[in-house]
Parts: C-alpha cells; sequence; structure tokens
C-alpha cells in the first residue's frame, strides 16, 4: 500500500490511524470522497468499503483515487473483512459508515453481514471503535423500527452522528462535523478529569443602545484551544464574547466585558485557565440611551476595565495561561512586554503574539506565537494553523501540569 500524499494538512491528530469507511446506497455517497480526503488532511489512512447498492450511486474507482488505496466492494479470498477487522494484526483503528442506509443499520442490529460493510462490521463489533452516520428521508428515519435498532446498537456502544435535518431530510452532518467525531473517538485523552475553562473572541462596550466600541478579534485561537482540550478529555467551558464563530463544546455566550468578567468569575474552581479573549481594556463612561444624534461632535470618556485574568487567578487554583498580543514592535520588545507582564501577575505562562504581521493574529486562520514560563523559558511556535497551534500549546502545559 502506498500513502498517498494531500495538500491542506489540517492536523497530526490521525497519523497513525487506519480507518475503515464504509460507505451504502445513499444519494450521500457522494460526499465520501471529500469525507475520505478530510480524514487524511488529519493524517488518517481511509481504506474504503463499498455495499453494492453503494456502488450505483459512486463508482469505486472515485475512492480508489482519493485515497490511494484499493476498495473492497466485495469479500474474496483474501477474506478483507479478517485483515481489516479481526482479531489479530487487524488494520484498522476505527470504522465509520457514512453514509448508513436505513437497511444497513438495521442488518448491524440484527447480527446480519450479507455486504462488505456489513461483514467487516460483524467481524470487528465490540472490539473496534464504530460511528455510524445514517443519511434517509425523515420518514424513514422516524420509522419506530430503524429508531429502535439505532437505540439496540447505541446500547451496545455504538456512536451515532446525529443527522442535519432540512427538506424532509436526514442528512449528513457537516464533514467537519463527522471528522471532529473521529478525532474525539481516537484522540489520546491525556486531559481527562481536568476542568478548563477558556476565553475567545471580543467584547463590546455600548456607546448608546445602537452603538459600541469593539476590536477586531474573531475568537478562533480560543475556539480551536478548547476543543482540543475537549478532544483530549478535559471537561471544558467556553466563555465566548461577541462573534460569528460557534462551537460545539460547551458555551457561556456573551457580549460586555461586565458579562464576561461575571462568567469567568464564575468558574473559578477549573483546574487550567487559558484566556485569550480580547476583552475591552476600556469602557463608556455613561452610556447614552436611545441613539445618540448624529448632528453635534461628541466626547467619548473611555474608563479602564479591571484586568479579568489578574482577579482570577488571584481567586482560583487554577493553572492560568494568558494571551498578550502587541501591534507594530519586534520580536524582542513583544517578549520583554509580555514577561513583564507575566512577572507582574499570577499567571504561569504566557502566550504573546503580534496581531500587526500579516497572517497572525485576529481575523487569521493562522498564527505564529510565543510562550513564555516564570524562569524566562521561551517556545517559539512558528506561522502555522491555529489548530496545530493549539495542539502544541496543550503539549507545553502539559509539561507544567501533573
Ligand atoms: C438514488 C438512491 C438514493 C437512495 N438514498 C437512500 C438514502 O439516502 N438512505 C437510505 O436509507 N436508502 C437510500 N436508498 C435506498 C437504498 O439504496 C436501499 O435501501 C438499499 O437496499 C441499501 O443497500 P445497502 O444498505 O446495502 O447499501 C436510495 C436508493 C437510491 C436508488
Amino acid at each position: 500500500m502506498h500513502r498517498k500524499s494531500i495538500k491542506g494538512s489540517k492536523s497530526n491528530k490521525l497519523i497513525g490511524k487506519s480507518i475503515v469507511l464504509g460507505i451504502t446506497g445513499s444519494i450521500a455517497a457522494v460526499e465520501s470522497v471529500k469525507l475520505a480526503r478530510e480524514l487524511m488532511r488529519h493524517g488518517a489512512e481511509v481504506y474504503a468499503v463499498m455495499t453494492s447498492d453503494a456502488k450505483k450511486i459512486l463508482h469505486p474507482y472515485a475512492l480508489e483515487f482519493a485515497t490511494g488505496n484499493p476498495v473492497v466492494d466485495e469479500i474474496t479470498g483474501k477474506i478483507e473483512h479478517v485483515s481489516y477487522a479481526g482479531d489479530h494484526d487487524r488494520k484498522c483503528d476505527l470504522i465509520l459508515i457514512a453514509p448508513s442506509t436505513a437497511n444497513t443499520i438495521s442488518k448491524i442490529a440484527y447480527g446480519i453481514d450479507d455486504t462488505p460493510v456489513t461483514t467487516v462490521v460483524s467481524t470487528g463489533f465490540g472490539k473496534i471503535p464504530i460511528i455510524i452516520v445514517p443519511a434517509m428521508h425523515s420518514s424513514m428515519y422516524k420509522n419506530p423500527i430503524i429508531l429502535e435498532n439505532i437505540d439496540k446498537l447505541k446500547n451496545h456502544g455504538v456512536l451515532f452522528l446525529t443527522p442535519k435535518f432540512e427538506e424532509n431530510k436526514a442528512k449528513l452532518p457537516d464533514i467537519d462535523e463527522i471528522v471532529q467525531a473521529v478525532i474525539r473517538k481516537l484522540h489520546v485523552k491525556d486531559f481527562s478529569g481536568k476542568k478548563v475553562l477558556v476565553t475567545a473572541g471580543p467584547t463590546i462596550e455600548k456607546i448608546d443602545d445602537v452603538r459600541f466600541i469593539t476590536n477586531n478579534s474573531s475568537g478562533l485561537m480560543g475556539i480551536k484551544l478548547a476543543e482540543e482540550f475537549d478532544m483530549r478529555g478535559a471537561e471544558v467551558t467556553l466563555v465566548l464574547g461577541h462573534t460569528k464563530l460557534e462551537s460545539y463544546v460547551k458555551t457561556i455566550s456573551v457580549e460586555s466585558f461586565d458579562e464576561m468578567h461575571d462568567a469567568v468569575m464564575s468558574n473559578t474552581d477549573a483546574d487550567i485557565a487559558v484566556f485569550t479573549a480580547a476583552t475591552s481594556d476600556f469602557h463608556v463612561d455613561q452610556p447614552c440611551s436611545g441613539k445618540i444624534s448624529s448632528d453635534s461632535s461628541k466626547t467619548i470618556n473611555l474608563i479602564p476595565n479591571k484586568k479579568i485574568v489578574q482577579e482570577y487567578s488571584s481567586n482560583s487554583k487554577a493553572f492560568v495561561v494568558g494571551f498578550k498580543a502587541e501591534y507594530g514592535v519586534p520580536e524582542d520588545e513583544l517578549l520583554r512586554r509580555a514577561y513583564d507582564r507575566l512577572s507582574s501577575s499570577n499567571m504561569n505562562l504566557i502566550v504573546a503574539n503580534e496581531v500587526g504581521k500579516e497572517k497572525r493574529g485576529f481575523q487569521s486562520e493562522t498564527n505564529e506565537v510565543f510562550i513564555i514560563d516564570k524562569t524566562k523559558k521561551v517556545y517559539h511556535l512558528p506561522l502555522e494553523n491555529k489548530e496545530k497551534i493549539s495542539e502544541k500549546i496543550l503539549d507545553i502545559i502539559k509539561k507544567y501540569i501533573n
């Protein structure tokens, strides 16, 4: 088998993992090429297995081309089901059936194996993690017998993803959601038992009832960190400011500095707290009610806000990681300012980034950061997507906690 090279690597989270992708006779089979490629972008080796009805919708060549591996569309003298999912030297770390027809769900629930997909599942059942992603018309999905079969399989430890209900159909969820579920299932749980608080995004400070002051933070860095902690087994609370982005982790949405402050201070029992939010440094002295007239000039008086991270670290036993954004300063000055902030606080680590540079900081998919500890040890994480930066930040945090 050769490993197919792939452009646009997203993370290393599935490196060394082999996934059997079972494809059945749903029209959503056309999505499986994209799904296979996304799994590969996180490092997985993908082996496609198809039912004969799936082949009426998508040609196996498409999956052979996408994965770089032969497609199993019948069980032959090579006993593919045993080499993929048998007890000894099996290739497969997880079986993902996406899309799964009502027919295949019910066959698996009754232990029937008369297709390549159901035969691989029968062989690995109870030993290999199985994720099933149903796709069908809503009327089929609501069939009480199908629902009973889904429940039966859930009771046996099979993970089902909830379909996206649109146009009277139970459709496949977004590809990203399927990939995240696979990663979560396979990821090492090195933060399990830890309670983690992450703040992200900007806050807004009202000028009047329709205008406000804010900043350009998207919240992506904090969201990626929160999701990385979740994948690695932590119990995560994300306090998320005014942003269009959202996350699947438990989220408290806030708008103003005061709301951010209150949400953070009601979570002082965390073991680890990471403050990535670009909280407003000022609030408007006496915001007006209604809409200020634009007929004449106005002076706005800005009052400095408290530093939430300072107050938090004085009132919590958490391992505290702060973020410090600077604009247009050279690297040595960035590090000096970040270390000054760290040493004058109860924080344990500080993550410094220069948000004035292209492809870094606010609104960017990528970042370059420096992590500094109390002994002035500096870790440099060069420019990479924020998912990979998060992975590495957690690896560094792990060195400091037990
Ligand atoms: C174009 C087309 C689309 C279909 N879409 C679905 C579907 O989304 N979900 C489903 O459960 N069955 C769907 N079916 C019916 C299944 O293909 C049929 O139940 C078949 O027996 C499934 O076999 P398999 O589970 O072995 O793939 C579709 C059939 C056709 C021809």
